[in-house]
């Protein structure tokens, strides 16, 4: 990439393919020093035919909440999920590397072992059973993550519903028991997809206090987020992606402080 911002103080990292500049923003190389804890280079994935993410590279440090935002039909999912190493969409080409370990040779299962937890946007609660077997069933093979008494304490709401059945939980319930679920695996990286959706407000506030908790442990985070206010509030940096590119990345605040990127690029 042969265009540099004068700005060249601001701490932005970005790669955007040629033509694709989000409005006001000129790319600027990664200034940073911290070597990244995830690094994502270049990668391609297909359903099918269907190309949809298309050369997307960026760095994560460690204890890092990046905020990965877009339209809908972006790419964001696919993206979370090409990372956490599921099957669909197929990867055909890039790497990605978490603490030095390369995830873009694993499957799906030894990228959990690895410490990569997506949390779904459906959050697939397990039917039949309770909230408290659904968190021990996660707990069934090493390595362990957080006990049960360290998730009813940051979800006392969970502790207080421990033997009700998972999926007749309210919704803001159930996304708590996706997070819990997850933490109760050895995490290295939290890939969140949508967890406010379909939320009041006051359940957002809820989960946003209890992701900030988490914020505070330093688990590195990449949330998906439709309510991108809400994300970027929480985040540190954010990325953008429109139709499987990205088209800015930079801090949190400058997607806050640009409103002719958010409404370009954000339903905001
Ligand atoms: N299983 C699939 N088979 C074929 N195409 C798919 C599949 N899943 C997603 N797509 C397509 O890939 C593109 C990106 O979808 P993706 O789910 O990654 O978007 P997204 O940014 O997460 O959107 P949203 O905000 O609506 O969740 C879309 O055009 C979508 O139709
Ligand atoms: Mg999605």
């Amino acid at each position: 990439m042969s265009e540099q911002s004068a700005d060249s103080a601001r701490p932005t990292i970005i790669d955007l393919p040629k033509g694709k500049h989000a409005p006001g923003v000129a790319p600027v190389r990664a200034t940073g020093t911290a070597p990244a804890f995830l690094s994502v280079h270049d990668i391609h994935a297909y359903y099918g035919e269907s190309y949809i993410v298309q050369g997307v590279s960026f760095d994560v440090r460690e204890g890092e909440i990046v905020a990965l935002l877009g339209r809908n039909g972006a790419g964001k999912t696919s993206t979370l999920r090409t990372i956490a190493r599921l099957a669909d969409p197929a990867m055909t080409h890039g790497e990605i590397w978490l603490d030095h370990h390369p995830l873009h040779t694993m499957k799906a299962h030894e990228a959990a072992r690895m410490g990569v937890a997506l949390v779904p946007e459906d959050r697939r609660i397990i039917p039949g059973l309770s909230v408290e077997e659904n968190l021990k069933l996660a707990q069934i093979a090493p390595p362990l993550g957080w006990s049960l008494e360290r998730l009813y304490e940051l979800f006392p709401r969970l502790g207080e519903r421990r033997k009700q059945e998972g999926v007749t939980l309210s919704g803001g319930e159930q996304q708590m028991l996706a997070v819990a679920r997850a933490l109760s695996r050895d995490v290295n990286l939290l890939l969140l997809d949508e967890p406010y959706e379909g939320l009041a407000p006051v359940i957002v506030h809820e989960i946003e206090r209890t992701l900030e908790e988490i914020k505070a442990l330093g688990m590195t985070t990449i949330i998906v987020e439709q309510n991108a206010i809400a994300a970027l509030h929480l985040a540190d940096r954010a990325i953008i992606l429109d139709m499987g590119q990205i088209v800015f990345q930079g801090s949190a605040q400058e997607v806050l402080d640009n409103e002719e990127l958010r409404n370009e690029y954000l339903a905001v």
